[in-house]
């Protein structure tokens, strides 16, 4: 069995997870922990690096800590982490070690202050490669131990949204929500129709698609993500076997050479969120202006969509608003959505309840009023 670790945002941590593994069979999950069964952890380790909603990936072990660490030859330097019950950490690090020592095995544990350990300091002691993160589950009495197999790289993250050259006052697609979108799309060719400055195909590449096409309404940003794509490309050394751009006004996708020409499996895009919105100018009347001019752009894409008879996915955000702590949703999009689409599954029948009812995920950031509500969706045939 195999368990993930999730982020806040469980749901979005889930729904990426079955993407990237559908044939899995689910054991538990909450909003904390996916225990998956029916796979190895080959199988895992082979695709977790796509995997960006989650924090760890545990295996479960029969043995316990103390035959490890005979087959140590340095002193022995674990962890253990406790999930689910409140038992005392204290206790079990004590115990654990006096057992260690009947056993004259010379150990440390790491836990500080015994407390759980945060995902930096397991990456700073090297405890995944040396295979001594250790995590409990109490289920009544019962002990399940398991270890560590994976973690997130928190540092590239870090590292990589500090280096993009871009303005949070515009609401900029974070990099892990263009990550889940394309894990959602099934991708193989990623066509944006509203690239901006190229986030998605650039986070798309970095998960070795090689093939990106893309389109904008605004001259300049055909040219900026231009500039992007290319040169990111280019910096790290990732030759792309192919890629096209046009300047295109989304609502003549119809018209579009790329989707005449090219063979495009999914067309994974931020929508055009409409204006920003501070705290000072948001008002239920620029929400509905706002509503109105983004409306004519929707309704028309998926019509050409449907008059070339676009078979194949298309995962897109578009957006909700908050306005003196309630949530606006873009309840009219659902209609265009209904008349054109069919919104595919995320979840297996029995994960209740984790889409919103139209069958959408939402991903609020805090401090800004203009959110996401993320589809993935089909043209009807
Ligand atoms: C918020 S950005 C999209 C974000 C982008 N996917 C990213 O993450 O970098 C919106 C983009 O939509 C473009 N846009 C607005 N209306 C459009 C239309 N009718 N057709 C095509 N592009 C449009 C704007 O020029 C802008 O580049």
């Amino acid at each position: 069995m195999i368990w993930f670790a999730l982020w806040r945002e469980y749901k979005l941590s889930i729904a990426e997870i079955l993407a990237v593994f559908p044939e899995w069979k689910t054991v538990y999950f909450s909003k904390d922990i996916l225990i998956l069964d029916s796979l190895s952890k080959d199988e895992v380790l082979k695709k977790a690096s796509s995997l960006w909603w989650t924090i760890k990936i545990m295996e479960i072990i029969s043995s316990e800590i103390v035959q490890d660490a005979l087959n140590t030859e340095w002193k022995f330097k674990y962890w253990i982490s406790i999930f689910w019950d409140k038992k005392n950490l204290k206790e079990i690090l004590n115990t654990t070690k006096k057992i260690l020592k009947e056993n004259d095995i010379s150990s440390r544990f790491i836990n500080k202050d015994f407390k759980n350990l945060s995902s930096a300091q397991i990456i700073w002691e090297k405890l995944v490669q040396s295979s001594t993160d250790y995590n409990y589950i109490f289920d009544f009495e019962t002990k399940y131990i398991w270890k560590t197999i994976w973690i997130q790289d928190i540092y590239s993250y870090s590292k990589r949204d500090f280096n993009k050259d871009r303005d949070m006052q515009t609401g900029m697609l974070p990099p892990k929500l263009c990550q889940m979108m394309i894990n959602l799309s099934w991708w193989k060719t990623i066509y944006d129709p509203f690239v901006w400055l190229g986030t998605i195909l650039i986070e798309s590449i970095l998960m070795w698609n090689k093939k990106v096409y893309w389109s904008d309404l605004n001259e300049k940003m055909v040219e900026n993500s231009q500039n992007n794509i290319l040169n990111f490309s280019k910096t790290n050394n990732i030759v792309l076997d192919d890629y096209e751009f046009i300047k295109l006004n989304a609502k003549f996708i119809n018209e579009s050479t790329i989707l005449q020409d090219k063979e495009i499996d999914s067309i994974v895009s931020e929508w055009y969120l409409g204006e920003i919105m501070t705290q000072k100018n948001i008002s239920l009347e620029r929400i509905e202006k706002q509503k109105e001019s983004l409306l004519s752009i929707y309704d028309k894409f998926f019509l050409n969509l449907k008059n070339i008879d676009y078979k194949w996915n298309i995962v897109i955000c578009f957006p909700f608003w908050e306005l003196n702590s309630k949530y606006i949703y873009f309840e009219e999009v659902y209609k265009i959505i209904n008349e054109f689409c069919n919104v595919e599954k995320l979840f297996p029948d029995d994960f209740e309840n984790l889409t919103t009812k139209a069958g959408s995920l939402l991903y609020k950031r805090e401090k800004q009023l203009v959110w996401r509500e993320i589809f993935k969706l089909k043209i009807k045939t």
